[in-house]
């Protein structure tokens, strides 16, 4: 079975073609990804008039070439997928439109996919990786731990109750003056930095559960960034530095209750998948490489473009779907849209849902 996949919820324009052998292994047939970010640097941050405007004008063309480059027609399709939420809903918009027009043109079933299934299943499109295991999902829109005990089932441990994480890097950045996105240039930068200068809060840590908080991290920072202005460069690097060594406990402490929870339920060591743009941060994966050995623990990142948002994730999820016979889902455009349906909103609980 073939499904052609579409990922527009954020900034990033992604198409991609992927096969499900009758083994259950994938096989990507092609995959393009457009980021934005150039469009978005000048106002820090994502907007979200110029995303959805963006993959306007480029999904088309994208469609074409990942046809081209896998060497089939519209009609060697099975399924047309794309995300459906949760995430910026005029983005979201385009390519449900798009999925939907291309699959009653080609005759194929359209699948709405939730944008969190396909990160909770992308490692298994490289992987040899049963259910269940744990998933660390850590980018801009979302800090989750979920454990991933099947096809459409997933137990969301832990959430954030105010910032996500990479939202914490990106907004240090951005106080920092060093630019969007901010986690690389803060990874950067505490390269040159003392980690030991500035004490900064370890929100929740030693509460129960596996949530995290990032606000008290955050105005700390500012206040640390306040009292030391005008700033220097080796300041702005012991604050990145003593930043990045706080996200890292809170990470350390959050984490560790959760791979505890999994040994317990299962009574084996614990399976960690992390995934999400933040991820790719060194000091972050050398701490999730500590925690899962000293557990005698397997961690598992997928390679970086299938970390970060991406087509092949939401084919995938699609055709994971249908393989396990699981319903499908509504296509409607969600901007909020839990995986865990039985997990009460930590946050964001209005008119519009509980937000992810
Ligand atoms: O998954 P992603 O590419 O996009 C979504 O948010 O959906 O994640 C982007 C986020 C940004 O907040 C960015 O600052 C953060 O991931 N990030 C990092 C690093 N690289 C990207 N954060 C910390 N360290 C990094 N090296
Ligand atoms: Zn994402």
């Amino acid at each position: 079975m073939r499904a052609l996949g579409i990922e527009t919820s954020c900034d990033e324009t992604a198409v991609a073609i992927v096969r499900r052998e009758a083994d259950g292994h994938a096989v990507i047939e092609a995959e393009t990804v457009l980021s934005q970010i150039d469009d978005h640097a000048p106002f820090g941050g994502v907007v979200p008039e110029i995303a959805a405007r963006a993959h306007i004008d480029h999904l088309d063309e994208l469609i074409i070439a990942t046809l081209a480059d896998a060497g089939l027609k519209p009609d060697d399709l099975d399924y047309v997928a794309a995300t459906a939420g949760p995430g910026l809903v005029g983005g979201v918009l385009v390519g449900l439109v798009t999925a939907r027009a291309m699959a009653s043109a080609v005759r194929v079933p359209f699948l709405a996919v939730n944008h969190l299934e396909g990160h909770a299943l992308s490692p298994r499109l490289g992987e040899d990786l049963p259910f269940p295991y744990l998933l660390f999902l850590v980018s801009g829109g979302h800090t989750q731990i979920l454990c991933v005990h099947g096809v459409g089932r997933y137990e969301r441990w832990g959430t954030t109750l105010d910032d996500a994480l990479g939202e914490a890097f990106d907004k240090t950045a951005k106080l920092l003056e060093l630019g969007f996105p901010g986690g690389p240039a803060v990874e950067r930068m505490a390269k040159a930095g003392d980690p030991d200068r500035f004490a900064l809060p370890v929100p929740m840590k030693g509460k129960p559960g596996c949530d995290f908080s990032l606000a008290g991290l955050k105005t700390a920072l500012r206040l640390a960034a306040e009292r030391e202005a005008p700033l220097d460069d080796q300041t702005v690097a012991d604050l990145c530095a003593s930043f990045q060594r706080a996200v890292g406990e809170i990470i350390e402490d959050r984490l560790s209750a959760a791979l505890a929870k999994f040994s317990d339920i299962y009574a084996r060591p614990p399976v960690l998948v992390a995934a999400g743009g933040v991820a790719a941060n060194s000091h972050l994966r050398a701490i999730l490489a500590r925690l899962v050995n000293e557990r005698q623990g397997r961690l598992v990142i997928p390679p970086p473009h299938h970390c970060t948002d991406n087509a092949a994730m939401i084919a995938w999820a699609a055709l994971e779907r249908e393989a396990a016979g699981e319903e499908r889902f509504e296509p409607k455009a969600r901007p909020r849209w839990p995986l865990d349906s039985a997990a009460k909103p930590k946050l964001g609980s209005g008119k519009k849902g509980a937000r992810a």
